[in-house]
């Protein structure tokens, strides 16, 4: 019997599963006990977004707010902006999708960086769109060449993840700025601040900026990945565009809860972002004391530089073997390295003392050989 068709554009796309999640790597036999891969928060959820969640459960029946409008009210006086200028979705990672398209069309371009966050890339390829791709510099998101691509391909989307994932890089508020002024007329910078919290500030660029849409999530300093909530942060006019065409009731209502909450839990937030610099210390630490040095980090993870893909790629395997769950960056050069998410104290020492058993039994030295 002959399937219905596929449309031409899911036809042509390769199957890819942008990540290998934890859950997918205990069904395949695998046993995790430090789960340091996924740049979740090991601090678990923010407690009073715990307790309004639970509060939320028994309502389950029920649809939750399509506007989400008590967590927008709230952001709106944190931000300084209306409601207006406030989306509320299921992560970032469903407002990329939103942005791709609402704004790039079937071969149309977006630009990125070469092995930054492949959802984004995911999106453009989903919808038809073509992804340019620019090396990182210095190990950093290369801002001129961001610039310099979108001007060349005419692109219609410049992705900047600020801090990035994978490189940790942060790019000052002056910097991002001054990429918004550069990039052409009908471009939009789309500014994923995922990590925003850890860094050491924010760009000052206003909600009112047609040229800018920032994106945020509960995912990571308040622990939320799981529950998948976020928001994206710009004019009017593009926020109530994304209304015609998302979808309405995505976002649902313990998330919706928790957020809300979380955004009252200050006292969390501070300790969690303390503890997240002092594991990046020691993160630093531990490389220096193991010749795998880090590189700079405004996130809440870091990168162990291996010193090669094909050693990289063994040391993820032989500390899986341990327990022990952590990812590399899927593309040159930052495939060098390992990356590791900042963990309790308590993981931080299992992931320390698994490297350290490496080192002395011979297995660090002969990384990736043969
Ligand atoms: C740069 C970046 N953006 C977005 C996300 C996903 O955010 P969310 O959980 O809100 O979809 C991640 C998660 O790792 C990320 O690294």
């Amino acid at each position: 019997m002959r399937r219905p068709r596929f449309t031409p554009l899911v036809e042509a796309i390769p199957a890819t599963v942008p990540f290998v999640a934890p859950d997918a790597l205990l069904r395949r036999g695998h046993r995790i006990e430090v789960r340091l891969g996924a740049n979740e928060s090991a601090f678990g959820v923010a407690p009073r977004a715990a307790e309004a969640m639970a509060r939320a459960v028994p309502h389950q029946n029920w649809y939750a707010d399509p506007e989400s409008f008590e967590l927008r009210a709230k952001l709106a006086g944190l931000l300084g902006v209306t409601e207006q200028h406030l989306l509320v979705g299921s992560g970032i990672d469903d407002l990329l999708g939103l942005v791709v398209r609402c704004f790039v069309a079937p071969g149309e371009v977006a630009v990125m960086a070469r092995g930054s966050y492949p959802t984004f890339a995911y999106h453009v390829v989903g919808h038809g769109g073509l992804v340019e791709a620019v090396p990182y510099r210095d190990d950093a998101v290369d801002l001129e060449a961001l610039a310099e691509a979108a001007t060349r391909r005419r692109a219609r989307v410049v992705y900047l993840a600020n801090p990035d994932n994978p490189s940790g890089s942060w790019h000052t508020p002056q910097s991002v700025e001054a990429l918004v002024e550069r990039l052409p007329a009908d471009c939009l910078l789309l500014l994923d601040e995922a990590y925003l919290e850890f860094a050491p500030r924010a760009p000052e660029l206003s909600a009112d900026d047609p040229r800018v849409l920032r994106v945020r999530t509960f995912s990571k300093l308040y622990g939320m990945a799981g529950a998948r909530i976020g928001y994206a942060v710009g004019p009017p006019e593009i926020v109530a565009t994304f209304h015609k065409v998302r979808l309405h009731f995505g976002v649902n209502g313990v998330a919706q809860a928790g957020a809300l909450a979380a955004l009252d839990d200050v006292a969390f937030a501070t300790s969690v972002i303390a503890e997240v610099a002092r594991g990046r210390q020691a993160y630093a630490a531990l490389g220096r004391e193991l010749g795998l040095p880090t590189l700079p980090s405004a996130t809440n993870f870091v990168l162990f530089d291996v010193g090669g893909a094909a050693r990289a790629r063994a040391l993820l395997d032989a500390l899986l073997a341990e327990g022990i769950f952590i990812r590399m960056p899927g593309a040159p050069p930052l495939d060098r390295a390992v990356r590791v998410t900042v963990g309790t104290a308590d993981e931080r020492a299992r992931f320390a003392s698994a490297l350290r058993g490496m080192r002395a039994d011979g297995r660090l030295a002969a990384l990736g050989a043969g």
